[in-house]
């Protein structure tokens, strides 16, 4: 059974629209807990624009499961991960003007400048993953640089409109990461995956565990978050 981590940067999205001291995505990601979500992600990033400090420092005293911070290879971002002590940091592109994240990271120009994050990461006890494009030679770079495991990209799957389309990305993913499993690395899937979508992803056995967030913070608003992730949950683990 593939594992469910709730991102709850968007209900800080919704809270930093007004300064506010609600919806408190502390709150969010108890009650995703309590729902059975495997663990709690959010992204820190430069601007601030969603995830406040103070929601990392709350989260990591709370969280029962396991915190991931996703951020961006920087050095104001590694030393707030060597504070913090999150179970597992992944690491993330990431672009001032972008809605959300847009592509996977660079590996094959920052190799060397990862190799020494990842490092200095894992001495410190953090597991952690790199978020990729879904291409063998990017996946074999993250073996190679010592990166625990992979967060293959889902956007290009989630996005085809078109049926040739979107199996082609199937296929592409599920070649991606039978390769990461059999160099030993933890395969993680994520971005744009929603209650429409997850089912033929969630097919791939060799995926571990899913990172999602926009859709299920969506639904939650007319839901509630705990029906909104036991709806995930229960979709993920459909195998017919
Ligand atoms: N994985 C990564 C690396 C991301 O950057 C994001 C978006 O923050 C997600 C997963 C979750 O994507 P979505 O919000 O579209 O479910």
């Amino acid at each position: 059974m593939a594992r469910l981590t709730v991102n709850v940067d968007h209900v800080a999205t919704l809270r930093q629209a007004r300064l506010a001291r609600e919806p408190d995505p502390v709150e969010a990601a108890l009650i995703a807990e309590h729902a059975g979500a495997d663990g709690i992600t959010v992204h820190l990033r430069e601007d601030r624009r969603h995830i406040q400090d103070r929601d990392l420092i709350l989260l990591r005293k709370l969280v029962k499961t396991r915190l991931n911070l996703e951020m961006a290879p920087t050095q104001e971002m590694l030393s707030v991960a060597l504070d913090v002590r999150p179970h597992m940091v992944t690491l993330v592109p990431e672009k001032r003007e972008e809605l959300t994240t847009e592509g996977g990271l660079d590996v094959r120009t920052y190799g060397e400048t990862l190799r020494g994050y990842i490092a200095t990461l894992r001495d410190a006890g953090i597991q952690v993953n790199l978020f990729i494009d879904a291409m063998p030679d990017i996946v074999k770079m993250c073996h190679r640089i010592g990166a625990d495991g992979v967060e293959v990209h889902t956007g290009p799957y989630a996005e085809a409109t078109a049926d040739g389309e979107r199996r082609a990305e199937l296929k592409k993913l599920h070649d991606c990461v039978i390769l990461a499993k059999r160099l030993g690395l933890k395969v993680h899937a994520g971005h744009g995956l929603d209650y429409h979508n997850i089912k033929e992803v969630a097919r791939i056995r060799e995926i571990e565990e899913f990172a999602i967030g926009f859709s299920i913070v969506a639904r939650s608003v007319y839901a509630g978050m705990e029906q909104a992730v036991r709806d995930m949950i229960r979709l993920i683990n459909t195998k017919e």
